[in-house]
């Protein structure tokens, strides 16, 4: 029976992705099915558990009674448990004192960052570098693998329209074509070449699916979308994740179409296996079997188990109910232990790839431990990708960058000398200690500046007991510098937020300071988009930092005074206000779009349909032009493709960076095609005066959508071209597809 069903599996799997068929060709098949035929049902059933590790004063805790489970082989995998010393303990228990000796898991949310933190996903996806994206999750991969943990709860890919949700700062933003590519360069980073190595890890691609569609942004809150929208917008990254190879998948909290993920057969097992031929393990969210009951969606525990074991889920995290339930389930003959076999054995196939049989503490070496933590090239590659995830949303007057000659500047706000706030949300390990502020960040930069530093106020209520010192540093210094926004707890998870403004009473330290006259620059830390129309209309100079990690104050002082200049472009949009969410720019045209001369088009009477500052959006000290948009061709057939080249020019006085954006528009199709998206783009450096032709390619990939046929494919027709600096400032041409 075993034998077969590793037959079927090869058989299902044949013509998929290769690395993802790599498991099923293995040489462990038959250990694998050597330890299945000792296992008894109930340490199968541990296999597919996974238990938190709470935390004490003293670091990691295991509750007694996750202990016993972990004695009696019931429970075959925890999280939370980091830190060598412990996690090796735990092993050792597994290894030693447990019937078969199976070693554990050790899984750990390491979204950005161990101990050294880098900046929040939504931040560094500014970058549009993959490179940078790539080397952080494989410094972030050593730091963590060197403290016990050889399972990630990462990459995040959840595509999202609304800022008002808090999780929108753990991925990476509005766009899908992007989105894909940063998923993909993320678990090539986690996972590497070669899982064996003791500086990588599995992935664990979530939250599968579509998460960030949670209605009204509340979060764990409803979902619901066409199946077009779905396959269009929401599933690519998760399929390119996917297809980079990751090992795991988490089931999300969300219910679609009806029926939470964590029961949903058409998403575990129809699109996920046999469309995409995913062939690692699916873990439930925290607690999320259990949620099915509150979901409404059945009775009682062991109806939620027999649901999502039965929909393709293959670990429970923290539920408990597989422990509890599946060898009752198995006697009743409702779940059949050949079905077991296959789930318990995509859990092993991973623990071997992971080396762990060989050597169960290969990732649980003291010495290894502390020679990595903090090592300098986690600092240094922190403050690079911090420096380029800031993007420059306004500069009036060219007031930024700043001369490190002026006599003093005031710098006033919550974040200007505040640590922890600066690692963002999901910092798990990281170490506020080792912040750089911003104040640090700005001596270290420009010490013969005098800093005038006033808290002013906090995050949130209204007390203005500190406005009028802050009042009185501005007016003794020559500029200032405001460092306001989010503290690290007002967005990620259950952050949600229905007023996405400046929290507390920051707008009116705000107003008060710009009513002293003096020239005022703003460092905007969220870890979302914020409204924030008054700033933009009234504050000359407004660098939007999010939240940075460990190097922010350094990264963004070197920018404040110019031995950066800025580069990061917004891969979300910011909205005017809340009425205007969902706002994107891949938006659909409508039967009416707006028109200033007749009333019946699509608009608000309020507010503008064009948000604060659009997706790819972000200046730069210097200015790039573009021109000579060329294509090779106005036709193409199916097999053919052309070429699209604009020449850019720094025409302004700093060397800089640009992202090259590549739009097209599929003008008629069988269903109704965006008005503009994203397909390709190119960061070039060019010092002043300097020019450089870009080419893009365009193939029959670039325009292939989910069809009226439900088939994903192109179709022949107009197509327009844009290129530019950001989605809305572009040159524009067209061609024809036959
Ligand atoms: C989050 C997941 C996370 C899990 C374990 C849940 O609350 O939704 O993203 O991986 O906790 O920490």
């Amino acid at each position: 029976m075993r034998t077969y069903f590793f037959l079927l599996i090869v058989i299902l799997l044949s013509g998929c992705d290769p690395q993802a068929n790599e498991s099923i060709t293995s040489p462990y098949q038959s250990k694998i099915e050597d330890l299945l035929a000792r296992m008894t049902i109930e340490e199968k059933a541990g296999q597919l558990t996974l238990y938190t590790s709470g935390w004490t004063v003293t670091g990691p805790a295991l509750r007694d009674d996750y202990m016993d489970e972990l004695r009696a082989g019931r429970a075959g995998n925890l999280f939370n448990a980091h830190t060598v010393s412990y996690a090796r303990e735990l092993q050792r228990i597994a290894v030693e004192e447990t019937r078969l000796g199976i070693p554990l898991l050790f899984g750990l949310d390491v979204i950005h960052g161990y101990k050294t933190t880098y900046p929040i996903p939504l931040a560094e996806a500014c970058t549009w570098d993959l490179n940078i994206i790539e080397k952080t999750a494989r410094l972030y991969a050593k730091e963590a693998t060197s403290a016990g943990v050889n399972w990630n709860f990462n990459p995040v890919v959840d595509i999202c329209r609304d800022p008002r949700w808090g999780r929108i700062a753990e991925a990476s933003g509005e766009d899908v074509y992007l989105g894909s590519l940063i998923g993909a360069a993320k678990v090539r980073g986690i996972q590497g070449d070669d899982l064996s190595d003791p500086e990588t890890m599995l992935a664990c691609v979530k939250h599968y699916a579509a998460y960030g569609a949670s209605q009204a942004g509340r979060d764990y809150h409803t979902v619901d979308m066409s199946d077009r929208t779905l396959r269009d917008t929401y599933l690519p990254p998760y399929r390119a994740a996917v297809d980079a190879g990751a090992a795991t998948v988490m089931a999300s909290f969300n219910e679609l179409h009806g029926v939470p993920a964590t029961g949903s057969e058409y998403l575990m097992k129809q699109i996920l296996r046999d469309e995409w031929g995913f062939n690692g393990f699916v873990v439930s969210d925290y607690t999320g079997v259990m949620e099915m009951i509150k979901h409404g969606i059945v009775e009682n525990e062991k109806q939620a188990a027999e649901l999502a074991f039965k929909a393709g889920v293959e670990m429970d995290m923290q539920s408990g109910f597989y422990s509890k339930y599946l060898p009752e389930l198995i006697r009743e003959g409702k779940i059949s232990e050949s079905a077991l076999d296959e789930y318990v054995g995509k859990v092993l196939e991973l623990k071997y790839r992971l080396g762990l049989f060989d050597d169960p503490y290969k990732y649980l070496d003291s010495v290894r431990e502390s020679e990595t933590l903090f090592s300098r090239e986690f600092f240094d590659h922190g403050l690079l990708s911090a420096k380029e995830s800031i993007v420059l949303l306004k500069n009036e007057g060219q007031l930024l960058p700043l001369s490190k000659n002026i006599p003093s500047v005031a710098l006033i706000g919550p974040l200007a000398d505040n640590k922890k706030d600066l690692l963002g949300t999901w910092h798990v390990a990281g170490i506020a200690e080792k912040v750089v502020t911003l104040k640090a960040g700005i001596e270290n930069v420009a010490s013969n500046v005098r800093i005038n530093y006033v808290r002013g106020t906090g995050f949130e209520g209204n007390d203005r007991s500190g406005f009028n010192e802050a009042i009185s540093a501005a007016r003794r210094s020559d500029v200032v510098i405001m460092a306001i926004g989010e503290n690290y707890q007002q967005s990620g998870e259950a952050a949600s937020r229905s007023d996405i403004g400046l929290p507390g009473n920051q707008s009116q330290l705000l107003e008060a300071i710009a009513a002293t006259g003096k020239p005022v620059v703003v460092v905007l830390m969220a870890g979302r988009p914020l409204t924030i129309g008054w700033m933009d209309e009234n504050i000359p100079a407004i660098l939007n930092t999010w939240h940075l990690g460990t190097m922010a104050g350094q990264a963004i002082a070197e920018t404040l005074f110019g031995d950066n200049n800025p580069s990061g472009k917004l891969t979300i949009t910011f909205p005017r206000n809340v009425g205007q969410i969902p706002i994107y720019y891949n938006m659909k045209n409508t039967g009416r779009p707006f028109n200033e001369a007749d009333k019946y088009t699509s608009k608000y009477l309020d507010v503008s349909n064009e948000p604060l500052y659009p997706f790819g959006y972000g200046l730069s000290y210097t200015a790039f032009e573009y021109a000579d948009l060329n294509l090779s061709a106005d036709r193409m057939t199916k097999n053919e493709q052309i070429e699209v080249s604009v020449t850019v020019t720094n025409s302004g006085d700093f060397t800089g960076e640009e992202v090259v954006q590549l739009y097209i528009r599929d003008l008629v199709g069988s269903v109704t095609r965006p008005v503009r998206e994203l397909k390709g783009y190119e960061k070039i450096r060019l010092n002043p005066g300097e020019s450089k032709v870009v080419t893009f390619t365009i193939t029959n990939e670039e325009l292939k959508f989910y069809t009226f046929e439900k088939k994903w494919e192109s179709e022949p027709g107009f197509f327009q071209v844009f290129v530019g600096t950001n989605s809305t400032e572009v040159l524009e041409s067209r061609f024809e597809l036959l």
